[in-house]
This record gives C-alpha cells, sequence and structure tokens, in this order.
C-alpha cells in the first residue's frame, strides 16, 4: 500500500467527469486500498478517486472519531437518489490546504452505491450529519464539482483562495443555489465540517 499524491485545486483532474467503474478489478482494489491508506495519513474524513488523479466514480468516507476504531465506507458509481432540506456546513477539503468555507447542503441524502464486493447498498444521512455532508461532498468531486462552488459568502471565501495561493472561485462553475440559501438563512449557524 502506499500514500497517493493529493491533487491540489488548480488541477484540471479535479475538474473533470469522472467515468462509472466498469469492474471492480485488482487495479481497482489497489487504488482503493492507497485512497483509505491516504485518507487516514492526512486524517481526512473523505476521498474522492479524482483527488489522487484517477477520474473514476469512486470515494471513501470514515467519519469516525479519532477514539472510535476505523469505520471506512467505500462508494462505487454511487447515486444521490434522494435529498431534502439544507444546512450550512462549515467545510475543507484535501485539495484545499488551509481554506474553510461556509457552503450549501442538503440536510438529508439517500446515496445507492456498490461496494468493494460489486453489491448495491442503500445509506441513508440525516439532519445534516457529517455522513450526509460527507456524501454530497464527496459525490461532487466525481461530477468535477468543488465545496466552493457552493460557498455562501464568495468573496470571503475568494480571499481565503487568495491568502493560500490558489485561484478564486470560477465563476463557470459557481452554484447560486437560491432555494437551499433561502432555507439556510433562516436557520442559526451549526458548525460541523468536513475535511476531504
Ligand atoms: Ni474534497
Amino acid at each position: 500500500m502506499s500514500i497517493l499524491k493529493v491533487r491540489i485545486y488548480g488541477d484540471n483532474v479535479l475538474r473533470t467527469k469522472s467515468k462509472e467503474v466498469t469492474k471492480i478489478s485488482k487495479k481497482i482494489h489497489t487504488l482503493v486500498e492507497n485512497m483509505l491508506q491516504t485518507l487516514y495519513a492526512y486524517n481526512g474524513v473523505g476521498l474522492a478517486a479524482p483527488q489522487v488523479g484517477e477520474n473514476l466514480r469512486i470515494f471513501i468516507i470514515d467519519v469516525s472519531s479519532a477514539k472510535e476504531p476505523r469505520n471506512p465506507i467505500v462508494f462505487i458509481n454511487p447515486k444521490i437518489i434522494k435529498k431534502s432540506g439544507a444546512t450550512n456546513s462549515h467545510e475543507g477539503c484535501l485539495s484545499f490546504p488551509d481554506v474553510y468555507a461556509d457552503v450549501r447542503r442538503y440536510k438529508n441524502v439517500t446515496v445507492k452505491a456498490l461496494n468493494m464486493a460489486g453489491k448495491p447498498f442503500i445509506l441513508e444521512a440525516k439532519d445534516g450529519e457529517l455522513l450526509a455532508i460527507a456524501i454530497q461532498h464527496e459525490f461532487d468531486h466525481l461530477d468535477g464539482k468543488l465545496f466552493i462552488d457552493h460557498a455562501r459568502n464568495r468573496f470571503e471565501t475568494d480571499e481565503k483562495l487568495i491568502a493560500n495561493k490558489l485561484n478564486p472561485i470560477d465563476m463557470d462553475y459557481f452554484l447560486e443555489e437560491p432555494e437551499l440559501e433561502e432555507e439556510i438563512s433562516k436557520q442559526p449557524i451549526n458548525n460541523e465540517g468536513e475535511n476531504g
């Protein structure tokens, strides 16, 4: 197993739509093992294949705390089949060192995916819990979307990006999401976040 190089914002691989996995081959097993090792090496919550340079529809999430046993979930060819509600999420991403932003997310999501054995499973995550946020964050990576595209304050986010020598938000990718924003703006701020 090896720790893979995490691609940083500005790398085209992060803006490329990923392809479905057609066979869970030995190569896929090795990639996932290396992604897990990379996730733990960086103390992340989630990691998507494009972040390690592979435009394949795979991501991994582990929301367990440092005190708990590791509990990785592997998602292959995921589809978000249900989403509802809205929540503010304070997020970072391993592809954006030291940048955190408040972003708009759905509160509840249901995802369908294949596990490493190629068996389909359905997972429901509710109430804006870390898992619900992480699923949306990682799923976005497979479509070339990034958390800053959902930023609630894009000027403040631009300042943070520039301060960290990263490109500002690209308006070709920015998502306005007025319905989510309207619902979130009525709520008290909750500071749960994810780092993936
Ligand atoms: Ni990320």
